[in-house]
């Protein structure tokens, strides 16, 4: 038995690196996924049905509300209701990483398209079902970055500080309606991901992490269940970070 047998759940930016770790992890424990990415989720599939879970991948864009609408619906055609939804999707592989100056503004614009707008979107999406079943749990995907902050990188970083906001916000609007809300913010996690880094980019010295060892996708999976299950039920509009002590919160 799973600890999510028979839930539905949407994860988003599910094609890869920690998403993909999700998406096992989640069918392992029995939920019903759909897989959604604006690349293609195919590899994915074959690891959720490797897993022997039922999955419904999807090619959505979440800065985009009518495709965010679509994939709600198409959820509800399939499993007929949505018991969670978590929202990884973000722009961070291929950021580049520079200081205040070099910033471009496309991809500040781009990156609160996808990190905040997208977050907000899916939410919006997949609320009026939650509430019509009078319960509901949303995941919102953060990062510990901006608990030390970072010497740049100010697009990323304050983005996922709004992540945080929006979760505690609508934790209070949504509460009445038995739907949690709670920020899962990872530390810097090996997974795969390439960064773009400009010759003069800052590099920030190593901080001292107590449990000394690269942190790897599996590190977070167990904490997305628990904020799945209903072993969470009391608890929202926290945040819950997972980062090996290295900024404590
Ligand atoms: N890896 C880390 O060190 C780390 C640390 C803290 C937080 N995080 C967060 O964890 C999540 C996953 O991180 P990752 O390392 O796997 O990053 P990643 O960049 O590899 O994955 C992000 C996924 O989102 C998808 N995506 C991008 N734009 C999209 C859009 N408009 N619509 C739908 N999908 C879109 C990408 O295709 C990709 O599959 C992200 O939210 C990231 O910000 C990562």
């Amino acid at each position: 038995m799973g600890r999510l047998d028979d839930r539905v759940v949407i994860l988003t930016g599910a094609a890869k690196h920690i998403g993909q770790a999700y998406a096992r992890r989640l069918a392992e424990e029995g939920a019903r996924l759909a897989i959604c990415d604006i690349a293609d989720c195919g590899e994915t599939e074959a690891v959720v049905k490797e897993a022997g879970a039922e999955v419904l991948p999807m090619q959505v864009d979440v800065s985009d509300e009518t495709q965010t609408k679509q994939m709600a619906r198409q959820v509800i055609e399939r499993y007929g209701r949505i018991d969670g939804l978590v929202n990884n999707a973000a722009l961070f592989n291929g950021l580049h990483l520079t200081k205040m100056e070099d910033v471009e503004m496309d991809e500040w614009d781009r990156t609160y398209a996808v990190n905040v707008k997208g977050t907000f979107l899916c939410c919006r999406a997949v609320v009026p079902y939650m509430k019509q079943a009078n319960g509901g749990k949303i995941v919102n995907i953060g990062s510990g970055i901006f608990l030390g902050g970072l010497t740049g990188w100010p697009h990323y970083v304050s983005s996922k500080a709004a992540v945080m906001g929006l979760s505690r916000t609508l934790a209070k609007e949504l509460g009445a309606y038995h739907i949690t809300v709670n920020t899962l913010a990872p530390g810097g996690t090996d997974s795969g991901a390439q960064f773009h880094r400009a010759e003069d980019a800052p590099i920030d010295p190593p901080r001292h992490r107590p449990l000394d060892r690269p942190a790897v996708p599996e590190d977070l999976t167990g904490t997305l269940v628990y904020l799945l299950s209903s072993d969470s039920d009391f608890m929202t509009g926290q945040m819950v970070v997972i980062n090996g002590g290295i900024a404590f919160y």
